[in-house]
């Protein structure tokens, strides 16, 4: 049970500052967004914080590959998703950057601790190194093989097979990823965290750790298996560099998440608060991030946190996948809404995307998103039943009761539904479950709907004028409990309804049970409005048009690289024309001014010719020499780099590198291809 007195610290997974907000990045702001707006609604005074994840490899493999610097690169997209959170009603108190120096110090300082307080030990390793770009290859800039099940994989994770997270050193035939040579192992010293050391500490800690089930379990699992040793440096100059070692930075997953102190420091002295409150005394911390980082928010982040001494979270939120138009979420396939450009700039209402994520499923379930929906929920839902409750209760009340709110008995009925409806609400609140909340709300406002056309105030109007201003007192107390309810979910929208009924302040100050007390008679409504408008057809099939549109083009280019597209027949005659046969490579050699091109002398039985290729970046002269190749030998001559070209040696085409051709068994050179 956790005591109301404890300071309450609310998180975000904080978002690599490497490309732009999407709606898989929203479904962790926004529930957490809802979250702490519902906090404040129960009277508590959470904060709230996220910021940048500025390092890790990616981003300096992005920005090279680009042509700009780290530093350009983070910053662009820092302010990018600080502006994406803004417009989306995500109001986080503070967002910073772990890039700030401020998260420099106390990284540096919690691994001191760590290291003096024999946590962190120093092993040779061996790693893979790059002999032509003369480095080391941390993470994502060397490829090669899992050592677990086989799959291609990055340095740092196996991708595309069994999803294990990777060690320095543990990937084997390593390639460089930016020359495409070899790599070798060396050894080198490098620094790991005594993670199995904490195994007895987590297995407590898990059991007592509040948020959602997946997260706890999957971690528990994790624990009863194994803990290894973790490696915390890395050969890199962009991070935060390892405190008495000039070239080795710590681990990008060390640094992140001590953002989420350094921020709070940020935030502290910005707004006079204290953040050892939070991170050195009993507090409780709540971590919302995405279900595919549980295991360095249960495993490593706690370990460290008590390696080091500071507040354990209480509780860790971890959300479901999403999917688009039930297809698992991929930007390269196409399969993504980019928050800006297919959301914002086409003129629709963050709320609307708001509801959508809160309300489509448990927040731990697979989301699926897809604009057909997107339109039926806007027009049945918000349009239909709620925003046509509201409607229908203040235009009443403003054309027969001269804009002032009736007076009244409130129906016990009334009051018994709304204390129903917040009973639910809060549940759902505690329990993480945020489309309870919204079902909650919403079956209010079917309640609302029903009330309202079973007593006939439109009848009553005539019949009887005192029981018709009661019916309408009890529609407008509705309406308040509903904006107040749903505020959190959608703070634009139910401001507005809060201004059409008169109340005063905001429907952000209001409390829960604010919902119970009946708005004064005599009070003057403001102004009727359509809270939601429906979307026309045409303007949903506009929008997935754009989003298939997308998928198509992707298609097509990915087509067209496999060689899928149709080509026109040749006749045999015409291939009989070509003169292609087996060579064997005597020499081999690059062209100066060129790193791509290979100067080669063949062996094609009758003859030598010099052929020049573009294989330079993915084989060595050396390992061409005495290789038998297919050439065809009667192709026109070509200058390339001022060097003549009597042939083509043939290659399959394999995602921009090539990979040669060769025969079966030994053949002489020569022999024609048939
Ligand atoms: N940037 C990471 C991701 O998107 C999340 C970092 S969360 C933190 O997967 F805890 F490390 F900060
Ligand atoms: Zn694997």
């Amino acid at each position: 049970m956790t005591s109301p007195e404890l300071p309450i610290l609310v998180t975000c997974g904080l978002p690599y500052a490497n490309g732009p907000c999407h709606i898989g990045h929203l479904r962790t702001y926004v529930p957490a967004d809802i979250y702490v707006r519902g906090l404040k609604k129960l009277g508590k005074d959470p904060i709230f914080i996220c910021g940048s994840d500025s390092h890790g490899t990616p981003i300096v493999v992005n920005a090279e590959e680009r042509g700009t610097t780290p530093t350009e690169l983070v910053t662009r997209y820092h302010d990018h998703f600080d502006d994406v959170f803004r417009r989306m009603g995500v109001e986080f108190d503070y967002f910073g950057n772990t890039e700030d120096p401020s998260n420099h110090i106390r990284t540096q300082s919690i691994v001191r601790t760590l290291m003096d307080e024999g946590h962190v030990y120093p092993q040779e390793i061996r790693l893979a190194y790059c002999s032509s770009c003369d480095r080391f290859l941390p993470d994502r800039y060397v490829e090669g093989t899992c050592p677990y099940c086989k799959s291609p994989a990055r340095g740092d994770e196996c991708d595309q097979g069994c999803g294990r997270h990777l060690e320095p050193g543990e990937i084997e035939e390593p390639v460089c990823k930016v020359c495409g040579s070899e790599a070798e192992y060396r050894t080198q010293k490098h620094y790991f965290f005594r993670l199995s050391a904490f195994s007895d500490f987590l297995i407590g800690y898990l059991e007592g750790l509040g948020g959602t089930s997946n997260a706890r379990n999957y971690a528990l699992e994790w624990v009863k298996q194994e803990l290894k040793d973790w490696c915390i440096t890395r050969n890199l100059d962009w991070g935060v560099k390892f405190p008495g070692s000039e070239d080795l930075v710590v681990y990008v997953w060390v640094d992140a998440p001590i953002g989420y102190i350094s921020f709070t420091e940020e935030w502290a002295r910005r707004a006079n608060g204290d953040w050892e409150r939070y991170w050195r005394k009993p507090s409780r911390i709540v971590h919302f991030i995405g279900g595919d980082i549980v295991y360095h928010h249960c495993i490593f982040w706690p370990a460290m946190l008590k390696g080091a001494g500071y507040t354990l979270p209480s509780a860790v939120v971890a959300s479901g996948m999403l999917k688009i138009d039930n297809k698992t979420f991929s930007k390269s396939r196409g399969y993504v809404v980019w928050v800006i450009d297919d959301y914002l700039e086409k003129g629709l209402h963050p709320d609307l995307l708001r509801y959508y994520l809160a309300s489509y499923t448990s927040h731990t379930k697979e989301l699926n998103f897809s604009w057909s929906v997107f339109g039926e929920k806007v027009n049945g839902e918000l349009v239909g039943a709620l925003g046509n409750f509201v409607n229908r209760a203040v235009t009443f009340t403003t054309k027969n009761f001269d804009r002032s709110v009736p007076d009244g008995d409130i129906d016990p009925e009334v009051t018994t539904k709304i204390e129903a409806t917040l009973v639910e609400v809060k549940e759902a609140l505690a329990e993480y479950e945020f489309k309870k909340m919204v079902d909650g709300a919403m079956s209010l406002a079917d309640y609302g709907n029903t009330y309202f056309q079973s007593n006939e105030p439109w009848k009553l109007a005539k019949s009887d004028r005192a029981r018709c201003g009661a019916v309408l007192r009890n529609c407008l107390l509705i309406a308040k409990a509903l904006a107040i309810v749903l505020q959190p979910v959608m703070p634009e929208k139910m401001e507005s309804a809060w201004r059409q009924l008169g109340l005063p302040g905001t429907a952000a100050e209001a409390l829960f049970e604010d919902g119970l007390v009946a708005i004064e008679a005599g009070r003057k409504l403001g102004a009727p409005e359509h809270i939601f408008s429906k979307m026309d057809e045409s303007m949903v099939s506009d929008l997935d048009e754009i989003f298939r549109a997308r998928i198509a083009a992707i298609e097509e280019k990915k087509g067209k690289k496999k060689g899928e597209e149709k080509m026109s027949t040749i006749t045999f005659e015409e291939f009989k024309r070509l003169d292609i046969r087996i060579g064997e490579v005597l020499t081999a050699e690059r062209i100066k001014g060129s790193d791509k091109l290979l100067r080669l002398i063949v062996d094609i039985g009758s003859e030598e010719r010099q052929i020049v290729a573009g294989i330079a970046m993915t084989h060595s002269p050396e390992d061409l020499v005495g290789r038998r190749i297919v050439v065809l030998a009667n192709l026109e001559p070509a200058k390339l780099f001022g060097v003549e070209s009597q042939g083509m040696l043939l290659a399959a085409d394999l995602d921009d590198s090539a990979v040669l051709l060769g025969p079966e068994k030994a053949v002489p050179q020569g022999t024609r291809i048939r």
